[in-house]
């Protein structure tokens, strides 16, 4: 019988030790501890026994089962510790290795010189228009008072999706839909940031993408003295305190008169340099005075309202405030061209 024992224990204690995982374990456990378990028959051997030898019998079944019991509780911890082992050893962080840089992006010049003029006019109370770049010929030129076969629409070479669609060739566009939309309503009072498109080849100056801001107040009693004041605290704002603005004559269907203005030069202070080819001057938009007929196609009546509005492109004033000489740069997403603008943000 003791033998038997012996072997139980012995056979116990070798299938504990072998046992690599928590499952193979429980199946040991089963095996030796279960009901049914290699222990459990022991003890059912006892009933076979004389009387007096069954209580000696029976504590060394129990001594045998709680020492079982013990082993494969020990080994069911040495199993967690080493599993918890290898998962460390897996996951394993090398904090001496040289990270991964991440890329932080900057803000591109042209939405930064947006973001400026946008400030600028909302707090002067102005609202900001948004408007489709696909645009129909209808807002981009027959409510801008150019109609089909008007000289003036050689003035911008379009890109026609068909004969009634185009990609906008300036935000004036906006003004005519918000004229339309305002229905005669005063007072008007917005400006349209957006890209525009013209079938230019590109150069140093010209580019077939670019952006614009349009100005539009119309109101009663609106005058180019108004204009020029708005321009000339927009032209402080952005060049520098000290700037001077000047009208010259200029020719635009949708406005009456219209001028071209001129920003006093920010490098020389008016002096004359390369920069202003000894001008002085350097001319930074077209605006006039909304023209009545303009006014009127959109439901305004021309006699008791008047407005000011004005198209300034943001490349052009891009290029003076950040001396930057070719226009393509704005277009190329050269990084290195970029990230020169993330200390101005
Ligand atoms: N739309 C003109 C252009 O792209 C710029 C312009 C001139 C806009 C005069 C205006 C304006 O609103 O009044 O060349």
């Amino acid at each position: 019988m003791s033998d038997q024992m012996e072997q139980v224990l012995s056979e116990a204690l070798e299938a504990i030790r072998s046992a690599e995982t928590p499952d193979a374990l429980n199946e040991v456990r089963i095996h030796f501890l279960g009901k049914k378990g290699s222990i459990q028959a022991l003890m059912s051997l006892m009933k076979d026994l004389p009387k007096e030898e069954k209580p000696a019998f029976g504590q060394r079944v129990n001594t045998l089962k709680a020492e079982v019991s013990e082993k494969l509780e020990a080994r069911r911890e040495e199993l967690s510790a080493l599993a918890q082992t290898a998962k460390m050893a897996n996951e394993k962080i090398d904090i001496t290795l040289a990270g991964t840089k991440l890329e932080i992006g900057t803000t591109h010049p042209l939405i930064m010189i947006q973001n400026e003029l946008e400030e600028l006019f909302v707090g002067m109370g102005y609202k900001i228009a948004e408007g489709p770049e696909v645009e129909a010929d209808y807002y981009n030129f027959e409510l801008a008072n150019i109609p089909q076969d008007h000289p003036a629409r050689d003035m911008q070479d379009t890109f026609y999706i068909d004969p009634n669609t185009l990609l906008r060739t300036h935000t004036t566009a906006m003004q005519m839909r918000e004229l339309e939309k305002a229905k005669g309503q005063l007072p008007i009072k917005l400006i349209c940031p957006g890209k525009v498109y013209r079938r230019d080849d590109d150069d140093a100056t010209h580019s077939h993408q670019f952006m614009q801001c349009e100005g539009l107040v119309v109101g009663e009693h609106i005058t180019l003295a108004d204009l020029k004041g708005t321009l000339e605290y927009m032209a402080n704002a952005m060049f520098g305190e000290g700037r001077k603005v000047r009208f010259r004559p200029s020719y635009f269907p949708f406005t009456e008169p219209s001028v071209e203005v001129d920003v006093s030069c920010p490098f020389c202070n008016g002096k004359g340099c390369s920069v202003c080819k000894g001008s002085g001057w350097i001319e930074i938009l077209g605006a006039g005075m909304v023209h009545p007929h303009v006014l009127e196609m959109n439901g305004f009546d021309s006699e008791k309202c008047s407005g000011f509005a004005f198209g300034v492109g943001l490349e052009r004033v891009a290029m003076l405030k950040y001396g930057i000489d070719d226009i393509r740069n704005f277009y190329l997403n050269d990084l290195r061209f970029l990230k020169m603008f993330d200390r101005f943000d």
